[in-house]
């Protein structure tokens, strides 16, 4: 139908035990200015290990840090704001010199970033940023412009599917979390005024692959017309195929899909034809991390937003980028 386009809360003492890397007798003062030896400690605070995406962030923030001299005190949060802002509560108390994290979800971090303020210990956000009116409470917030990421995939839909009937299913990351509303919202200000595209069914897959896989399958039970995936992540979208392949639809073909990351496996069912079109959001922060870690421990200004840049794949050029992706 298709014109052919191409901790468990890191409990506490874990935070600072088991998956830290490096030890965690920092020696630092916690108010600025790194140790007396200029040694730099980081408190950092990971959403999970929900996404393959979320994998090559873990290794390049923990590689940067290592190359960077910088120690790194790594709590994984599985999740759960709750247990992110336990570590953030871990890391001043053990008065480390920079805490940054990856917020879960948007809201509900005035008060630990207040508490953090108030120790003297700078904040740097990471990946996905806060939803406060005070923005004194981080230094800077390093990531993606998500609503570009939705705007370039709902572009490439009104280009590619625009001329067609299309129903599609949304399938949503993490319900609260910045990437999850701003990739819906900049896909429907795109396709806005496309009376052929319609987002017949949206709903939250967590960003992983067995929630692609469950959430699409629910939505070809209750609207078989579906004829199109939006997936907010790339294991959404591999779910996603599994769901269509066993409801006997051609993923690419019958169902044409979208995804954003470029994770290996995403560029792969691309170059494979089983998606149609990959926006780029790029999980390689931790070089710039440690950069802007080390700036503000020094005291120097630092830009309050550092925007990551990112270009879209497809399927041909999938094919091309393969062999050379590093993640
Ligand atoms: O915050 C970035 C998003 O989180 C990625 O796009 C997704 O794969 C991850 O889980």
């Amino acid at each position: 139908m298709f014109k052919k386009t191409v901790v468990t809360a890191m409990a506490v003492a874990v935070a600072f035990g088991a998956t830290a890397c490096g030890s965690s007798d920092s020696g630092s003062g916690g108010s600025g200015g790194g140790g007396e030896d200029g040694s730099i400690t980081m408190g950092f605070s990971q959403v999970g290990a929900e996404s393959g995406w979320r994998t090559a962030n873990t290794q390049s923030i923990q590689d940067s840090a290592e190359e960077a001299g910088i120690e790194l005190q790594f709590s994984d949060a599985q999740g759960e704001q709750e247990n992110q802002i336990s570590a953030i509560r871990s890391f001043i108390q053990q008065r480390v010199d920079v805490i940054a994290f990856s917020p879960v979800v948007e809201t509900g971090w005035d008060s630990v970033l207040l508490e953090a303020q108030r120790a003297g210990i700078p904040v740097i956000l990471t990946d996905r940023s806060v939803d406060s009116e005070d923005d004194s409470l981080y230094e800077t917030f390093l990531g993606s412009d998500f609503v570009e990421e939705g705007k370039k995939a709902g572009e490439w839909a009104v280009e590619n599917w625009g001329s067609q009937p299309t129903y599609v299913a949304e399938l949503q990351g993490t319900t609260g979390a910045a990437p999850a509303l701003d990739r819906q919202e900049g896909f429907a200000d795109a396709i806005e005024g496309t009376d052929n595209i319609q987002v017949v069914a949206s709903q939250s897959g967590d960003f992983t692959r067995a929630g692609g896989r469950e959430v699409m399958e629910a939505m070809l039970n209750s609207n078989p017309q579906i004829n199109a995936v939006y997936a907010h992540n790339d294991d959404m979208a591999l779910g996603a195929i599994e769901a269509i392949e066993a409801a006997g639809k051609v993923p690419g073909k019958d169902i044409q899909i979208i995804s954003v990351d470029a994770v290996r496996d995403g560029m792969q069912a691309l170059a494979d034809g089983k998606i149609n079109f990959i926006v780029e959001c790029n999980p390689l922060l931790g070089g710039q991390l440690m950069d802007l870690a080390e700036k503000v421990v020094a005291g120097e200004d630092v830009p309050k937003r550092v925007v990551t840049e990112e270009t879209t794949f497809t399927q041909e050029q999938a094919i091309e980028a393969l062999p050379n992706r590093q993640y």
